[in-house]
């Protein structure tokens, strides 16, 4: 079923679709179309999923998507993706010197830095925040910078490389200033936290800097009740069950309960000479950690909660999700050029179960940040199933694993969406030669798409040798090729 429509459109677009579901026969009727001062060129509306009554359409190379929610029948959002559509990308500081991280290279790596003026959000931070221009993304400190327009889709000059959890984890380095603590002391310390952030930017020279933060320092920041053990993860005192646990979960005020997040944040966006990718979890991987109370396998608790009290996972997801919104936007207030909202353990859910109990509130928090304008990725492992719906969440850039080939993941999110990703992790473990080859076939599938941010496709490791990292990001840069 596909509807079609082609050329320049200069009004506003609005767009009702009507869908009816009828045991397994779907009709989708689209009755208008259109409006903004949004060039639409290309509209391909299919139908990608009907899943337990829930119908995803997502559109193609325009990027547009519609989506209806199972739990909302009569409702009917449409997403469009207008930072996919080139718009005028005027880079308008020029970048800094990387004399600027190379001088704080020379700072001995053992102690922590002194502490550093901190900055007030910039121009162009507080024209992103005003909400300036809703139908296009504001031009931003690093429009030109590859990272930036691989998330865009548009040309650029190099494929842009980061690694995810390459902040900490297995440099030796990191470990030499980390202290004994929880990582949460360390976070709560934005001199320390700033200088493991920025120790992968000189290690490694990837494109981007990922805060240090973790998934769950907002809920302990509201004092949920939850502390990180070193080599198992989150862990929660009283895990979440009851409609009583709720009144836990209160609004983040980030000025106010993650100072220190909002500090780091600043003193890093004073010092990179890059991009900086703020991030959060999504509310179900969230969800997952409060309700197991530890890293779990199954998520059978989490599930339990989710099929048989539907109505007080959804007040808890939305309350996950108003406190990734507050978290999220306080980051790109203060100079985040780009946000990840991490749903690292969806891939446990089938389609229908995503769609009917994750996507309603992930595609809230995607909702909320839109008119930012910064690009937003979007993650989770074990996925290939879930892509088409990962994307409609509201995602510029879809998370890959190392499960999907690139090419197959392209196909199921849409030509008008960039990809991350996808290199098995593990490669890392055979050696620079094996990886470096891995990675040539990552960037063979790609087959030089514009839309396309290097990544692992999970996380570095404890393990891993960092030299071996260095060595990727060479062979991504050197030889990583991009059509225009
Ligand atoms: O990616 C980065 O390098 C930036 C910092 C970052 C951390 N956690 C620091 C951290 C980020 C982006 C996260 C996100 C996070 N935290 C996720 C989503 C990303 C993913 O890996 O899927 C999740 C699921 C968590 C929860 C969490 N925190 C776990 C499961 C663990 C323990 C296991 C592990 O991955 O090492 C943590 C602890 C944690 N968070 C560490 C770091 C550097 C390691 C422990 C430490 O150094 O004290």
């Amino acid at each position: 079923m596909s509807w079609y429509s082609s050329g320049i459109v200069d009004a506003t677009v609005v767009v009702v679709v009507v869908v009816v579901v009828v045991d397994v026969v779907v009709v989708v009727d689209v009755v208008v179309v259109l409006v903004v001062d949004v060039v639409v060129v290309e509209v391909d509306v299919v139908v990608e999923a009907v899943v337990a009554g829930a119908v995803c359409v997502t559109g193609g190379s325009s990027g547009a998507r519609v989506v209806c929610t199972p739990t909302l029948p009569t409702s009917v959002s449409l997403v469009t993706s207008t930072d996919t559509v080139p718009h005028a990308a005027v880079d308008t500081t020029s970048t800094r010197s990387p004399a600027t991280l190379a001088s704080r290279a020379a700072i001995d790596r053992t102690v922590p830095v002194a502490r550093l003026p901190v900055r007030s959000p910039t121009t162009d931070n507080l024209s992103r925040v005003s909400g300036a221009a809703s139908s296009a993304a504001p031009a931003g400190r690093y429009d030109n910078h590859p990272f930036i327009q691989a998330c865009r889709g548009l040309p650029h000059d190099r494929v842009p490389v980061w690694f995810m959890r390459q902040a900490g984890r297995s440099l030796p380095e990191y470990r030499a200033i980390r202290g004994t603590g929880t990582i949460l002391d360390a976070i709560a310390d934005p001199d320390l936290s700033t200088e493991i952030t920025l120790q992968p930017i000189r290690r490694y020279d990837v494109d981007a800097a990922i805060l240090y933060s973790d998934i769950v320092v907002p809920a302990h920041a509201v004092g949920f009740g939850l502390t990180v053990t070193p080599g198992v993860g989150p862990e929660v005192e009283r895990p979440f069950r009851h409609e009583d646990d709720l009144a836990r979960l209160r609004p983040l005020d980030p000025e106010a309960d993650t100072p220190y997040v909002l500090e780091t944040v600043r003193q890093l966006v004073a010092e990179l000479d890059r991009p900086l990718i703020g991030f959060a979890g999504a509310p179900f991987t969230v969800a997952s950690y409060l309700i197991e109370g530890r890293p779990s396998r199954d998520y059978a608790n989490t599930k339990a909660m989710m099929f048989a009290n539907e109505r007080l996972w959804h007040a808890l997801c939305d309350r996950l999700a108003d406190i990734a919104i507050s978290s999220l936007q306080s980051q790109i207030d203060n100079g985040a050029s780009a946000i990840q909202l991490f749903d690292s353990w969806a891939g446990s859910l089938s389609p229908a179960q995503y769609q009917r109990y994750v996507f309603p509130h992930s595609q809230k928090v995607m909702d909320a940040i839109a008119d930012t304008g910064v690009p937003k990725i979007h993650f989770g492992v074990t996925t290939g199933e879930l892509l088409p719906q990962i994307s409609a969440v509201g995602a510029d850039v879809v998370g890959v694993d190392w499960r999907v080939p690139l090419d197959a993941a392209r196909e199921r999110v849409g030509h008008g969406t960039s990809l991350q990703g996808n290199l098995d992790p593990t490669v890392v473990f055979a050696g620079a030669e094996f990886a470096c080859e891995a990675a040539r076939d990552v960037l063979r599938l790609n087959d030089g798409h514009p839309g396309h941010v290097f990544n692992l496709g999970h996380g570095v490791m404890p393990a891993m040798d960092p030299d071996v990292l260095t060595e990727i990001v060479k062979v991504v840069h050197e030889e990583g090729t991009v059509r225009s």
